[in-house]
């Protein structure tokens, strides 16, 4: 049985340049038409934002109200969104103690607020999430609503910097495993009260035996982080490496290396010192022995830690490396190999957390057709089909086989307003 869960409404307040939005959202594939900055990014990025409250590619909340209400005292945006799921079978849910498709929120409702801050002129972002009318945490989002989006600029993750990469495992891992949701937000706010605290020791003022309590909470969430992503990454590359032997018909082999910066191997008892690619397989070592040799090296670290008044290891400096053919491709891949190996990863993703969670994720794809080449965008298009809900967008209907067209709900938009394309 083919399940899954789909947006049915959608309710944007300034969100961007959506002023205010209200539309009802089809089952199957939808294809969004219109012309540059009339909104079809944004409003993928609006659907996404129903995941975790995170953008895919803007780090800046604030980028997200419309700047046109920034003048008001309090600019509020608000996502609302109705999620529907159809009843799923008993295997397919068993392994999620926490999920009871039918308990679950329907409603989704974050709120961006922008409030005055104590100092005059002077704004802070709150976020609030409401889960049918009731007033939750962001980490309570965690696979409410499961989204993978395609961006034409995906492959700056594998070229960019390694928080594009965190960025990508964070964001598929937060939407399958609410344990991780909860360490990783966990772990954010210890880490930046440890911060603070090697900061005074720096300073000198401050007492280092303070650092105890901190430590024992970091390794905590890090095992746990770490752990979850070394599982992740290596079930990821499993989906990958079939996809992408058929997106280069056989040409190249994928592999996603995990470069923790946190080794245990590296670490462990007896074995200090082992070089960083030893072939020690990560997802063999269990969270204790992660947390007890993280908790054993911060100690040996201290010193420098408070020289440098930052924390130096651990998940939030974390990367991990594509290897097509054994050749890292942030250092030698094209562009175009480069597309195709985020395009494989994604698809993995895809793959993965219907796996993880029993349902298949909306897929959303920003332009990203008229990238590729007719046979790449023929096997795309089947996992668009396959989909629950897909939400396509092009700035012409070009590359559009009729058929497709005609099986697709055809909408266009112009100045963040959506509409029947009518054709
Ligand atoms: N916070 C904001 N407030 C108001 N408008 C915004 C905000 N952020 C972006 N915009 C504007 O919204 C418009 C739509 O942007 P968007 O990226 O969604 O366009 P698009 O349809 O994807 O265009 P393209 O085809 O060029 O990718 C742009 O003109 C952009 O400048
Ligand atoms: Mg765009």
């Amino acid at each position: 049985m083919r399940s899954g869960m789909h947006l049915a409404h959608l309710s944007l307040t300034n969100f961007r340049n959506f002023v205010r939005l209200e539309k009802d959202f089809p089952i199957g594939p939808t294809l969004l038409v219109g012309a540059n900055a009339q909104g079809k990014t944004s409003l993928l990025e609006a659907i996404h934002y129903l995941s975790y409250a995170t953008s895919p590619h803007t780090t800046n909340d604030r980028q997200l109200i419309n700047f046109l209400t920034l003048q008001e005292t309090t600019p509020v945006t608000r996502i609302v969104a109705e999620v529907r799921r159809q009843d799923r079978t008993f295997e397919a849910v068993q392994d999620r103690p926490f999920d009871v498709a039918q308990d679950r929120p329907q409603r989704i409702e974050i709120r961006l607020i922008l409030e005055p801050a104590g100092v005059v002129g002077e704004q802070r972002l709150r976020k609030e999430v409401l889960l049918n009318g009731i007033k939750r945490r962001v980490r309570d989002l965690a696979g409410l609503f499961n989204a993978v989006m395609f961006l034409p600029q995906d492959m700056y993750v594998i070229e960019g910097p390694p928080s594009e990469r965190r960025r990508t495992l964070n964001d598929a891992l937060t939407q399958a495993d609410p344990t991780y949701a909860d360490a990783l937000s966990e772990y954010g706010k210890v880490l930046s009260q440890r911060n603070a605290l090697l900061k005074q020791l720096q300073e000198r003022n401050g007492d280092p035996d303070e650092l105890s309590f901190w430590d024992e909470q970091l390794c905590e969430y890090a095992a746990t982080l770490v752990r979850a992503r070394a599982l992740a990454l290596s079930e990821l590359e499993n989906l990958a490496e079939p996809i992408h032997q058929d997106l280069t018909r056989g040409m190249e082999t994928l592999r996603l290396k995990y470069l923790p910066s946190y080794h245990p191997a590296t670490y462990s008892e007896g074995q200090i010192g082992l070089p960083m690619d030893t072939a020690v397989d990560l997802t063999s070592i269990g969270r204790d022995a992660i947390r007890s040799g993280m908790s054993t090296t911060l100690e040996r670290t201290r010193q420098e830690e408070i020289a440098r008044g930052m924390t130096l290891i651990g998940p939030h400096r974390d990367d991990f490396s594509f290897l097509a053919n054994a050749i890292d491709l942030r250092l030698y891949g094209s562009r175009g190999q480069n597309r195709t190996a985020m395009l494989s990863l994604k698809l993995a993703e895809v793959d993965w957390l219907q796996q993880r969670t029993g349902e298949i994720p909306v897929l959303l794809l920003d332009e990203v057709l008229s990238e590729l080449d007719t046979e790449r965008r023929e096997d795309l298009l089947t996992r668009v089909n396959a989909a629950q809900q897909a939400i396509l967008t092009a700035a012409d209907l070009g590359m559009f086989h009729q058929d497709f067209c005609k099986k697709a709900t055809m909408w266009k938009i112009v100045g963040g307003t959506v509409s029947d394309l009518g054709i």
